[in-house]
């Protein structure tokens, strides 16, 4: 039986869902709450517009077909599963590609600057994985557009009253509150394991306060923070998922991380050069003769090596990224036969990204912001010299396993409390933070989609759920919360007095860049199960060593130190996660390859990799999930629902062999396109 009201507790307080993260997958979900009337606490560790979303640059998918090519949103769905080497479930992509030009538009109704066509069209460009002009774009800084838009209708729903039961105004009551420098800690659980809220750190004064919920959507990003350098914001450390992997939830083929083709090397960081740059004809080379040490405008075209279009005719620069990231690797690393240093003699690992061949006022309009970027970190000026770039750490496809309910069309049934929900009822996971819709390898510009589309349907999901609750989480015995307080009260003071009294202590910012050297160096590209044995030790070296660690900072306000040190140790759980799911999966598929088992192996994992947490240092791999949901057992293997897309061995090569997945036919206008890219 359902509570009496979806507006009030028993006790007469306003009932909330609390949502995690202000990129774009909170943010929408955000929306969805509110246009259901569903109030919402919307916490975000940065000032929302910092979102990591902001970071995105080169655009957003969506099957608009404005250029006349034939695309359709089955086709987008094809590429993605393709693209994903099928290890995606169907019907989560289906719907994601059929709302995609919806959402466009929507974005484009919010006031997106979106770039147009001289018709005043939408403007799309082509990106990795696809011969289609099918990527909606605001120059290169396309996700800072789309979260500001999004945080202005969110801005609306704070001043917006919340109305009980006869749409009179509750007084003091606002759709969304909003937390901004709030550091999630954990879920708080009930006696049966249901999710009833949060427990959370305000990152100025440092107070411990518990955010009782009808339900909490975690939108908390990746997790590349674990390779120490990448091209994330390093708010990406994944701390919110690890958090709840503890509690129970269960994490899904975390050993899929996507390395971006292109990022300008650096000691610090990682910054992207987006894919753009190549969807608007930039060209990927090295020289022919490895000791050519001329200027790279000095070296004529017969004497450049364009090594993705020789090896891939087909796609040439735009391949999908595992495969095109793969190739600048040998190129480098096995071939030794990267950019040389004049300097020091050296064959870098960098290649030239080279965009010189294209006019300047063309570049201004649609690559401005990522030009800007590489002009201010690498000191050249990109209009006029090759850019230096080599692959990076980008996106992690794995995430928190989260159900969806499938529709008769075999696409996603809107409004399911399933989807989107995480193995611990009451528990969401939507964005990055989620596993759901990229399988092996994300396509380009199929992020931005993710997010937006995950929150469209979480937001829907969440409030069904909430409308068929028995008790709002109000109602629950507040010492419930008052145990959950307690617990991470002690554990941040476990944090700020650890070894402080003992010298050779260990410093968490060092162990970070021990564990994200290994994990970078070993646990990306190429993998090994030898080498991924020694990660697997070295992570529990680190284990040990971080139960030496002294907090860094002892300020009572802002103690980044602490919270770095919290970081850091749930680091060390996720990195154990994808260094083991790794190790376990013998085979290659999308961003996972080893050359010891070269092919994909469907008839032994064409299955997501379903973790759960047992302690310290140790985590079961299982076959099958079961939950409880609005009082409905629900039992999931790790079966890849592939209803929609039949498995194909995947073949880059050839123009169009992604789009001919389920067609068995090449788009013939596509070829030329490539030959003329
Ligand atoms: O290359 C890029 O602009 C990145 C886009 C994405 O990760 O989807």
């Amino acid at each position: 039986m359902a509570a009496k009201s979806t507006i009030y507790s028993e006790g007469g307080k306003v009932r909330r869902v609390v949502v995690v993260g202000g990129g774009l997958a909170g943010l929408m979900t955000v929306i969805k709450l509110c246009e259901a009337k569903v109030p919402v606490d919307l916490l975000s560790l940065v000032p929302v517009k910092r979102s990591h979303s902001v970071c995105a640059q080169g655009g957003i998918n969506a099957s608009v077909n404005t250029k006349g090519e034939g695309d359709s949103p089955q086709v987008h769905l094809e590429e993605t599963a393709y693209g994903g080497d099928f290890l995606a479930d169907q019907p989560p992509i289906k719907g994601m590609a059929e709302a995609a030009p919806g959402i466009v538009f929507m974005l484009d109704r919010m006031g997106v600057p979106f770039n147009r066509t001289p018709e005043g069209l939408l403007d799309f460009r082509r990106f990795g994985g696809t011969l289609f002009h099918r990527t909606a774009f605001a120059g290169a800084t396309t996700g800072q557009q789309l979260l500001y838009a999004l945080d202005e209708q969110v801005r609306r729903f704070e001043t917006m009253d919340v109305t009980d039961e006869h749409g009179v105004a509750i007084p003091g009551e606002k759709l969304v509150r909003k937390f901004e420098f709030w550091d999630f800690l954990s879920a708080v659980l009930d006696d049966s394991g249901t999710c009833v809220g949060c427990v959370a750190q305000d990152m100025k004064t440092m107070q411990i306060k518990s955010f009782p919920a009808d339900a909490v959507v975690l939108a908390t990003g990746g997790n590349g923070i674990i390779f120490g350098r990448a091209t994330l914001s390093v708010i990406c450390t994944g701390t919110a998922a690890a958090s709840v992997y503890q509690q129970g939830a269960c994490y899904a083929n975390g050993e899929f991380i996507q390395v971006h083709p292109t990022a300008i090397p650096g000691a610090d960081k990682l910054r992207l050069i987006s894919e753009s740059a190549r969807g608007e004809g930039g060209r990927v080379w090295v020289p022919k003769d490895k000791k050519d040490a001329r200027h790279p405008r000095e070296i004529p075209e017969k004497d450049r090596d364009y090594f993705l279009e020789r090896m891939y005719p087909g796609y040439g620069n735009l391949v999908p990224r595992d495969i095109a990231s793969r190739a600048i690797f040998k190129t480098c690393f096995h071939e030794g036969r990267g950019i040389l240093n004049s300097k020091t003699g050296k064959n870098e690992n960098e290649v030239y990204l080279d965009l010189t061949h294209k006019d300047e006022s063309f570049l201004r309009s649609k690559l401005a912001g990522i030009l800007e970027i590489y002009e201010k970190f690498a000191g050249t000026d990109p209009y006029k010299n090759p850019m230096k770039v080599f692959p990076a750490v980008h996106y992690s496809m794995g995430g928190l396993w989260v159900d969806y309910e499938k529709d008769a069309r075999g696409s996603l049934k809107t409004g399911s409390p399933r989807n989107h929900s995480t193995n611990i009822a009451g528990l969401y996971a939507v964005g990055e933070s989620d596993f759901a819709y990229h399988g092996a390898n994300r396509l380009g510009a199929n992020s931005l989609l993710s997010c937006i589309y995950g929150g469209m349907a979480t937001g829907p999901s969440v409030a069904t759920y909430r409308k068929n609750l028995e008790k709002s989480a109000l109602d629950l015995p507040r010492s419930i919360f008052e145990k959950a307080e307690k617990r991470e009260q002690e554990k941040y003071e476990g944090i700020l007095k650890m070894n402080q009294d003992k010298s050779n202590t260990e410093n968490p910012y060092r162990l970070h860049q021990e564990l994200g050297d290994t994990m970078l160096r070993d646990c990306t590209i190429e993998r090994d199960n030898k080498t991924l044995d020694k990660v697997l030790e070295k992570i529990t070296e680190l284990d040990e060593r971080a139960k030496n660690i002294k907090c860094p900072d002892d300020s009572p306000r802002t103690n980044q130190g602490a919270q770095f040190t919290r970081h850091f140790q749930n680091m060390l759980v996720l990195a154990r996660v994808v260094a083991q799911g790794a190790r376990n999966r013998d085979e290659s598929r999308g961003a996972h390859y080893k050359p010891a088992f070269e092919k994909r192996n469907d008839a032994d994992w064409m299955r997501t990799t379903l973790a759960m947490h047992k302690g310290v240092g140790k985590v079961e791999y299982v076959r099958q999930l079961s939950y409880t949901i609005g009082g409905k057992s629900i039992e999931r293997t790790d079966a890849v629902d592939v209803s929609l897309v039949a498995p194909r061995e995947r073949k880059y090569e050839q123009a169009g062999a992604a789009s001919a997945a389920a067609t068995g036919k090449l788009p013939d206008n596509k070829t030329q396109d490539a030959q003329k890219a």
